[in-house]
């Protein structure tokens, strides 16, 4: 029997070249043409999770992409961990950002990761997070380590909604009842500070499309005679927020449950640096809700970004038009008690209402889901916060992420069960964006932990 240390030290360069070949899949789920590379990706995971010796392994269909599940069961009197992950990435977009080609990973040395980092899209978000489960199963299974029944579920569309994996968790109730779930799909605060994640915001999207006249004009003939769609788009956007960066939606504030002032005080003892946080990201000042600090606005608060705003004419040169049509896509990160569906209806009310008659709108909703918070309390908690005191020296601090994973409430809502949100990744990792990339040291570290959690989590319940 080895202990995780030196199993990790033995076997950490094919850790490492495994997870290369996973990322070498660019299973982008936002992208039809993608399609074969999901269902390559997903025979990937099930190959992985059958040499971690799970039992029973299987791909699921689904309408859409299908649902990787695996299980060993070793004792029906124990308890069971359910991990969750997703094979999907987002897109690699704008390629031309990128250092070395998304998914051609390279591992290079930067300032955070001495010890190297891994480059290519997914690294961190989330097939380098959800690997970590597959290899620390691997040592469960072939050390005799393995202290609990275990699930695994990896989806293929956490990156578009998670649609297919709502339809499937309705549907197999039984098949996914557990004791605790278990996601590293988050961050931590530094690689000498673990943190663990107690609350995810909620999400309504929706586009809008704003119509002014029926057709392009000459906006010599015209101009300023008629409502320029990408004008009055722009005003209407402008107007959602007042002098104090509150959102101007009616009503939209009335559900959202307040921090109490001692879980505020709580947050603001949690390391943090404005000065690295804006040198981080090359700001000359931070921004946003009046009266929050910026680790608030960033978690506990709820807010309204425009994620893309188009129409008129953007190719080369200058073309003298007013277009017909401007559109804008919106994001509101909801908060608890809000609910997606209630706000996407107050914000197509609003945004009708402030319509001048001079343009038409119309909204259109996107995926939402809802807020998330984890008690810290329970017995989950507790194991979670032992591993990573045992395996980073220091005691893990609670934290409430800006970040969405929707399906954890619906989780909660339809299996009864809490989630544990044990990331590895840092905010550095440049998720969704060129150059993503993953600490080798938190990929190792996340390995190492993960056994423990199962360990104390046994021991405990
Ligand atoms: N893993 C992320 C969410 C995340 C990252 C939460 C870091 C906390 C910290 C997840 O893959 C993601 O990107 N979620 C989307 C929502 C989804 C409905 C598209 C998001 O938050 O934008
Ligand atoms: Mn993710
Ligand atoms: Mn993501």
């Amino acid at each position: 029997m080895t202990d995780i240390k030196s199993y990790i030290s033995k076997n950490k360069d094919r850790f490492v070249d495994e997870l290369l070949d996973l990322i070498r899949i660019p299973s982008v789920s936002a992208d039809e043409a993608h399609k074969p590379d999901m269902l390559k990706m997903a025979e990937a995971v099930k190959d992985s999770l059958e040499k971690a010796g799970c039992d029973k392994v299987e791909i699921c269909e689904t309408p859409g992409n299908p649902i990787v599940y695996g299980e060993k069961t070793i004792d029906p009197k124990l308890p069971t961990v359910l991990v969750y992950g997703h094979y999907d990435v987002q897109p690699a977009d704008p390629v031309d950002l990128w250092d070395s080609p998304a998914f051609d990973p390279i591992i290079k040395k930067t300032e955070t990761h001495p010890e190297g980092a891994i480059f290519g899209r997914g690294s961190s978000d989330d097939k380098g997070q959800f690997y970590m489960h597959v290899k620390a199963m691997e040592f469960m299974t072939t050390q005799g380590e393995l202290p609990c029944n275990v699930k695994f579920m990896i989806e293929g569309e956490e990156e578009v909604g998670s649609a297919s994996l709502d339809w499937f968790v309705r549907r197999n109730q039984e098949k996914l009842s557990n004791d605790v779930i278990l996601i590293s799909d988050t961050g931590m605060i530094s690689n000498t500070q673990p943190s663990i994640t107690t609350g995810l915001r909620g999400l309504s999207y929706v586009e809008v499309e704003v119509t002014g006249p029926n057709r392009d004009l000459h906006s010599g003939l015209y101009g300023g005679a008629v409502a320029n769609p990408i004008n009055i788009l722009t005003k209407m956007i402008a107007s959602l927020h007042d002098e104090d960066n509150r959102i101007t939606i009616d009503n939209f504030y009335d559900n959202v449950l307040e921090a109490s002032a001692e879980e505020r005080t709580e947050m603001a003892k949690a390391p943090f640096s404005l000065e690295a946080y804006k040198k981080s990201i090359d700001l000359g000042d931070i921004y946003g809700e009046k009266g929050f600090s910026t680790l608030e606005r960033a978690s506990i608060r709820p807010t309204l970004d425009v994620n893309g705003i188009w129409g008129g004419y953007i190719e080369e040169g200058a073309k003298t038009v007013i277009p017909s049509k401007a559109y804008a896509k919106i994001s509101m990160r909801l908060v608890p008690n809000q609910s997606s569906d209630e706000i996407t209806a107050l914000f197509k009310k609003h945004f009708e209402s402030i319509a001048p008659k001079s343009v038409k709108v119309k909204v259109t909703p996107h995926h939402g889901g809802e807020a998330y918070v984890t008690p810290i309390d329970n017995v989950g908690y507790r194991a979670a916060n032992k591993a990573y005191t045992e395996t980073f020296g220091v005691q893990a601090i609670p934290q409430r992420s800006g970040g969405s994973i929707p399906i954890v409430a619906l989780f909660e809502q339809e299996l009864k069960s809490k989630t544990i949100l044990m990331g590895f990744g840092l905010d550095s990792d440049a998720i969704h964006s060129p150059n993503e990339h993953y600490g080798i040291f938190n990929y190792l570290k996340g390995i190492e932990t993960i056994p423990l959690f199962f360990k104390y989590f046994a021991e405990m319940s």
